[in-house]
């Protein structure tokens, strides 16, 4: 099994992702990390918590981390994650604590000693794992590879025109990670728009997800609401995505994405065009093909029908 650290800003979109990669067979998660991100770390750590207990992983251990983008100020997102980032839900409390060690420490120390290169799944503003890189640069070649959910090129921005809200949160976190050498897939919104949730699909996980299934239904339902009226509004496009989901089902199922790899790297003082991935499709600029690229998919519907099967596979 592939050992994954899942780095997370809980966040409804999060919490599908990471109960996703609990349930697939192929993965060994082996910690969640917690960053400020859609609500506060002190939320988004108790959130990681929640969730790992929901799905009968109460031993899985979550580390808090970062409590502010490296430079910029937190950017909080209520209006689309609801007070507690998981709204919808009445979520039992956490039973445990997150551990005591800061995530930062945690990725270095446990990277530094793993047997075997380990996948880091971000489905967040990329700090602790920018920190991480900064801090022991020797930890790179222990990351296999570096999924991440962020940008935007085609599709644009979710927050600005040019920017995706986890890149525009924290640029230069996202920059440094790029830059680092560590093999990159990116699955940004080219990627997400291009995977909508079929119509329906809530009751279809209802019938076939099990009590989890439901339960993550009906925390993502308020977002997938706000993102189809937000994509009508904005773009003209009707797009129903769970973005941080659709990066596990780009690890899973290879097999269903289009790509390429190119050049990306990510705008950090641009008037406009703050926290735009600018990403050299073409290969113009002779730079380092340093990036996975996701832009579309096959069979959406497949998409949504494997990850029913797999959330029917946790504790009812
Ligand atoms: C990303 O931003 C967050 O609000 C979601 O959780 C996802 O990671 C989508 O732009
Ligand atoms: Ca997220």
């Amino acid at each position: 099994r592939l050992p994954v650290i899942i780095d997370t800003d809980p966040g409804q979109d999060d919490a599908f992702a990471i109960l996703l990669a609990l349930a697939a067979p192929q993965l060994d998660v082996l910690a969640l990390t917690t960053v400020a991100g859609n609500m506060g770390l002190a939320q988004t750590t108790d959130n990681a918590r929640r969730i790992v207990e929901l799905a009968g992983r109460p031993d899985l251990p979550v580390h808090a981390g970062c409590d502010r983008p490296i430079l910029r100020d937190p950017r909080p997102v209520p209006e689309i994650h609801g007070e507690t980032g998981i709204d919808g839900w009445d979520w039992a409390p956490a039973r445990h604590p997150p551990r005591p060690e800061h995530a930062v420490d945690f990725l270095v120390r446990t990277l530094s000693a793993a047997p075997e290169p380990v996948t880091i799944i971000a489905l967040g503003p990329q700090t602790n794992i920018a920190m991480a890189l900064r801090r022991a640069p020797a930890i790179r070649d222990r990351i296999a590879r570096i999924v991440f959910m962020g940008g935007g090129y085609f599709e644009g921005g979710n927050m600005t025109p040019a920017a995706e809200y986890n890149i525009l949160v924290d640029p230069e976190a996202a920059r440094i990670v790029l830059r680092s050498g560590v093999p990159v897939t990116a699955v940004p919104l080219d990627c997400t728009h291009a995977t909508p949730a079929p119509v329906g699909w809530s009751e279809t996980l209802r019938a076939r997800g099990g009590v989890v299934g439901g339960v993550v239904m009906a925390a993502c339902a308020g977002m997938m609401e706000f993102f189809e009226i937000y994509g009508n509004r904005k773009y003209g496009t009707r797009s129903r995505p769970l973005h941080d989901a659709v990066a596990v089902a780009a690890l899973l199922w290879p097999d269903l994405f289009t790509g390429r790899l190119c050049p990306v790297d990510v705008e950090c003082a641009g008037e406009l065009t703050t926290g735009m991935t600018v990403v050299d499709w073409l290969r113009q600029t002779g730079a380092v093909d340093n990036c996975l690229w996701l832009n579309g998919c096959h069979d959406p519907d497949a998409v949504y029908d494997r990850m029913a099967d797999l959330l029917a596979g946790l504790p009812r």
